[in-house]
């Protein structure tokens, strides 16, 4: 539930699937939906920006307590992928917990991403590996948030409904209850919720919409030598 606990969890053979709903994650699933080729999520800015120089033909995507970065081609915003062509391109994206998240599960462990936007197609593709899942909530600077354990609920019911999984881990049952409590109205459920209330101040709750729409693609993305590239499991 928080980056802060993942050495608990951590095993060396489980797949880590990174999730952060609002809007990292989602904003990863929409962009390879529109065609990327790759992805490159790095922890800083700074970092980042080197890769400008070494090609100026990527999309550089950056964003900071929910505010897009200054000097880059994107915020955070998966709507900011939809209108354009984005086949072929390679994005290098920074944002404040998920490609944080994302670099510390990577140490020991086979990374995919999930969202609600691919949750069907990631659900299906972990129950092929037959392997046993870690689900790593970004949350917010180390602290729990809502829709990232929503989305673990979600996924977790998923795989112990396969009969393949068991989730002996009162985290995981916890998150399952959350699940059945706010599935049916996600958006009003998430009403009070911290990072709701961040983005509704920066005038982004179409982007909250947005990312609480399931199955919007079958891409999963995967980390392969620090990038991330697709599988498409339609
Ligand atoms: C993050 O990585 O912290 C989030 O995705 C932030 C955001 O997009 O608002």
């Amino acid at each position: 539930m928080s980056p802060a606990l993942f050495d608990l969890y951590a095993d060396r053979k489980s797949i880590v699937v990174v999730v952060d709903v609002l809007r990292a994650t989602s904003t990863m699933c929409i962009a390879f939906e529109k065609g990327i080729e790759k992805m490159i999520p790095v922890s800083t800015v700074e970092e980042a920006l080197e890769y400008r120089e070494s090609n100026p033909n990527y999309i550089l995507a950056a964003e900071r307590n929910g505010a897009p970065v200054k000097g880059f081609d994107f915020g955070n915003s998966p709507q900011s992928y939809l209108e354009l062509d984005m086949s072929g391109k390679t994005v290098v994206m920074t944002t404040t917990n998920g490609t944080k998240s994302i670099s510390i599960a990577k140490k020991d462990h086979d990374v995919a991403i999930g969202s609600l936007l691919n949750l069907d197609a990631i659900s299906k593709w972990l129950i092929s590996q037959e392997r046993d899942v870690i689900i790593f909530c970004a949350g917010w600077k180390d602290k729990f948030n809502l829709e990232d354990t929503l989305f673990a609920g979600a996924l977790a019911q998923q795989l112990v409904d396969s009969d393949l999984y068991n989730n002996f881990c009162d985290a995981t049952q916890a998150a399952q209850i959350l699940w059945e409590k706010g599935k049916n109205d996600l958006f009003g459920f998430l009403d009070n919720s911290s990072h709701r209330k961040r983005l509704a101040n920066l005038n982004i709750d179409s982007d909250i919409h947005f990312c609480l729409k399931p199955n919007q693609t079958t891409k999963i993305p995967v980390l392969k030598n620090n990038t991330l590239v697709a599988i498409d499991e339609s």
